[in-house]
């Protein structure tokens, strides 16, 4: 038979074999009486270099590989949401049912459940003309999330017969009458894992992707379909960030992927997800979210596709025209099992090791962020954006991995050992830190939220900068030798630092912030600024000026829940005009 091969040589995740005749590359194959799974990742002649994705010991020379002449491909259909997979698309609660609490290996679990009945609403009726991409019905997939069923890409044609009715995924709904014969659609799609899904073009990234964290939305905004990584030495918060983005941002449908991280980290996300609400419709998190987990215990090679896995299922609710939000935890172990997988085939290493395609793997997966019209006849948009984090050693972002993605992503959030052992979170350098993005979303923000936004964001900028220049002063010639205009810059940027930008992720009310409260935060820190400036030009003595009781109000704020906040907000308006003016009262006694 075809592609029915004999193990050569195993090496770790890496298994070579022959006879490989009619085998192409990327078929996905099934490697020994255990069937393991693996991919054909270097071919010559009929040898085959195969990663496996399961535990390779035991396995030895002689025993079959056979190629299911297929690419790595993922299920794509309702199911997907609440579903918690490995790194090719296994669930794993049916994988553990099957094999004990112990993973067996070779175990064969769909990925969506054949049994489940979805109830399917045609939107078109027979007759009309359809082409990839058209939306043809939903399914109610879970309470918030509606699924809408696609032509897939490459169909088109006249729609013979559509039926309403309740279905299990792989059953036939419709039948499109296209040039090379019938197709028979299904509520479930098949799509490779390597190759991005079609779309019909690419659009501006002038809208953000709302977060609720202040330093985020604030300084460092990821557009909708924007590309983002936080960098960060070991315990600086990268976990923190991807989870608050993945509760918080303002996305329909939330992609997590945890790659090679260790296991507790993943079983937080287990744990705390299906616990926790969604802000905007009260249910679980987990109604519009699906997980990908490849800990570190897991193989390796599995976490090379995990990356794959995830980003294309989030293309795929992207399609529909949803809002999704992919995080990756962490790029840099990724980037390892790359590392791993290209030693095993000698391969010449580039720098530290890694193989010299690194950059261009980062990008590619990258690149298939964006903000997008989706193929099919009506307009429509959806969004995928996409958050890393990376994990240099040491902290050192000069390494290969980080270099390499700061040279792609447009949004880097890069995380300090020394703010996080401040405890000053998160932990964005605001430095260092930066969003390419500001130019194309200002527009939004002037407009949606408030029309002097982006001036108050400089003026925030400038004072943060200003006090890094004074801090070095002070560092040399001590806090005496600066004049008192300067000492009052000094304590207006400590309040955009301890006011604004420290955010507590587990605080119940702190931990997110919509953006109007976010202005009204900035407003406050601002205006203290600015009354007091003209107090001190009033010869107001600096000592009391910094010393207002205003001050701990304006630091509060934060935690006012938000049916007291306008309350609130106006009262410490209303208590800073009060202290400012009676210093100026006093002034004549100066
Ligand atoms: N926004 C935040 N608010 C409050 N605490 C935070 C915040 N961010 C991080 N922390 C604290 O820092 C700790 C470490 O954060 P986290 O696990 O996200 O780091 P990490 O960079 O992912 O670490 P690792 O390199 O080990 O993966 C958290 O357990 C928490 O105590
Ligand atoms: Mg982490």
């Amino acid at each position: 038979m075809d592609g029915l091969g004999v193990i050569r040589k195993v090496a770790g995740p890496l298994v070579v074999a022959e006879k490989m005749r009619g085998a192409n590359m990327f078929d996905v194959v099934r490697v020994s009486e255990s069937r393991l799974i693996g991919e054909i990742i270097e071919l010559h002649g009929d040898r085959a270099s195969i990663q496996v994705y399961e535990e390779t010991s035991g396995l030895a020379p002689g025993a079959p590989v056979e190629s299911t002449e297929m690419p790595l491909s993922v299920e794509l259909g309702p199911g997907l949401l609440k579903s918690i997979y490995d790194g090719i698309q296994r669930p794993l609660e049916a994988i553990k049912r099957a094999s004990g609490s112990r993973l067996k290996r070779g175990v064969e679990a769909p990925s969506l459940d054949r049994d489940i009945l979805w109830n399917f609403i045609p939107s078109v009726s027979a007759g009309t003309q359809v082409t990839g991409g058209d939306i043809i019905g939903t399914v109610q997939e879970t309470e918030v999330v509606t699924h809408r069923i696609m032509v897939p890409p490459s169909v088109k044609g006249e729609l013979k017969k559509i039926t309403l009715g309740s279905f299990k995924v792989d059953e036939t709904v419709a039948i499109v009458e296209t040039e090379n014969g019938d197709a028979e659609i299904s509520l479930m799609q098949k799509w490779p894992v390597r190759k991005g899904r079609p779309y019909k073009k690419k659009l501006n990234p002038d809208v953000p992707l709302v977060t609720g964290q202040r330093v985020i939305d604030m300084l460092f905004p990821i557009a909708k379909g924007g590309t983002a990584a936080v960098p960060g030495p070991f315990g600086s918060g990268k976990t923190v960030v991807q989870h608050q983005l993945a509760k918080w941002a303002d996305a329909d449908i939330v992609v997590y992927i945890g790659c090679g991280e260790r296991g507790n980290e993943m079983t937080d996300v287990l744990l705390e997800f299906p616990e926790l609400k969604d802000p905007k419709s009260g249910k679980s998190l987990m109604e519009r979210t699906v997980l990908i987990a490849n800990t570190s215990d897991m193989p390796v090679a599995a976490r090379e596709a995990s990356v794959y896995t995830g980003i294309t299922i989030a293309e795929y609710f992207r399609d529909m025209g949803y809002s999704v939000a992919l995080m990756a935890d962490s790029t840099s172990r990724w980037a390892e099992a790359m590392r791993e997988m290209s030693g095993r085939l000698e391969e010449m290493p580039g720098e530290e090791g890694y193989p010299a395609y690194l950059s261009s793997r980062l990008a590619q997966f990258y690149e298939r962020a964006g903000r997008v019209l989706t193929l099919g006849g009506e307009e429509r948009e959806g969004a995928l954006s996409v958050i890393g984090a990376v994990s240099p050693s040491g902290g050192d972002i000069s390494e290969p991995v980080t270099q390499a993605t700061l040279r792609i992503v447009k949004v880097f959030w890069s995380l300090d050992s020394s703010l996080a052992y401040a405890r000053h979170f998160p932990a964005v350098n605001w430095l260092t830190s930066y969003s390419l993005y500001l130019d194309d979303m200002s527009g939004w923000f002037d407009s949606n939220v408030h029309d002097d936004w982006m001036s108050k964001r400089s003026r925030v900028m400038l004072l943060l900068q200003e006090e890094s220049e004074l801090d070095e002063i002070v560092r040399l010639v001590g806090i005496d030798a600066l004049s008192a205009p300067d000492r009052l810059k000094l304590e207006a940027a400590r309040s955009i630092r301890e006011d604004l930008l420290h955010q507590d992720a587990f605080h119940e009310v702190d931990t997110y912030t919509p953006l109007d409260k976010q202005y009204m935060m900035v407003s406050l820190v601002l205006n203290y600024y600015e009354m007091a400036s003209n107090a001190l030009d009033g010869g107001a003595p600096i000592d009391l000026i910094v010393n207002l009781p205003v001050r701990e109000a304006i630091g509060r704020i934060k935690y006012v829940e938000p049916d007291k906040l306008l309350e609130s907000y106006k009262a410490v308006q209303r208590q800073l005009a009060q202290e400012i003016g009676d210093l100026k009262e006093k002034q004549v006694d100066f």
